[in-house]
């Protein structure tokens, strides 16, 4: 069919385009990223289909570049995620994210007694392992693991 040659999502002249996230993860890098807020043309495709994921989802954010430690946040929940940045339409850049040693916020403490969780104070975590994801709280010392990651609301 002649659609099929199409691009599923239109392409953007200025920006960048998150792609290789997976489905399940792209309202949280939404989250994560405070793209809620963002006021700059935002198009978002989600269940595409990809011989890497299976199904994956893709952000374009016009005429925004972002910083290393802002791509990395989004590493929790979407490992594989490349950040192509567009000039003038063609891909200048690819940038893969990669998990940080700290975590401050985005996930919560699996610890129901952990201070974090009865206090307002914003979560801590040494990052132990980057690929199972292992994050050992700075206040508690308990491990969250990838099963019980749960990643908290941005304000
Ligand atoms: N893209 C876009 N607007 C442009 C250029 C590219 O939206 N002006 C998008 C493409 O649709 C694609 C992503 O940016 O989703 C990366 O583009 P490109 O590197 O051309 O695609 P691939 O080679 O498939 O990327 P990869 O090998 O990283 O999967
Ligand atoms: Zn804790």
């Amino acid at each position: 069919m002649k659609e099929e040659k199409h691009l599923k999502v239109s392409a953007i002249k200025n920006g960048t385009v998150i792609d290789h996230i997976p489905a399940g993860s792209l309202f949280k890098v939404v989250e994560i990223l405070a793209l809620n807020r963002c006021k700059s043309q935002l198009t978002l495709g989600n269940n595409l289909e990809s011989k890497l994921l299976g199904a994956k989802a893709i952000i374009k954010v016009a005429d925004r570049f972002f910083a290393d430690d802002e791509m990395n946040r989004i590493a929790l929940v979407a490992p594989q995620a490349k950040f192509n940045i567009i000039k003038d339409y063609e891909v200048m850049e690819k940038r893969m994210v990669e998990l940080p040693d700290t975590i401050v916020g985005i996930a919560k403490c699996m610890n129901p007694m952990c201070v974090t969780n009865h206090q307002p104070i914003p979560t801590k975590f040494s990052v132990v392992s980057k690929k199972d994801v292992l994050l050992q709280c700075c206040y508690c010392d308990k491990i969250t693991d990838q099963e019980h990651l749960i990643i908290l609301k941005s304000g």
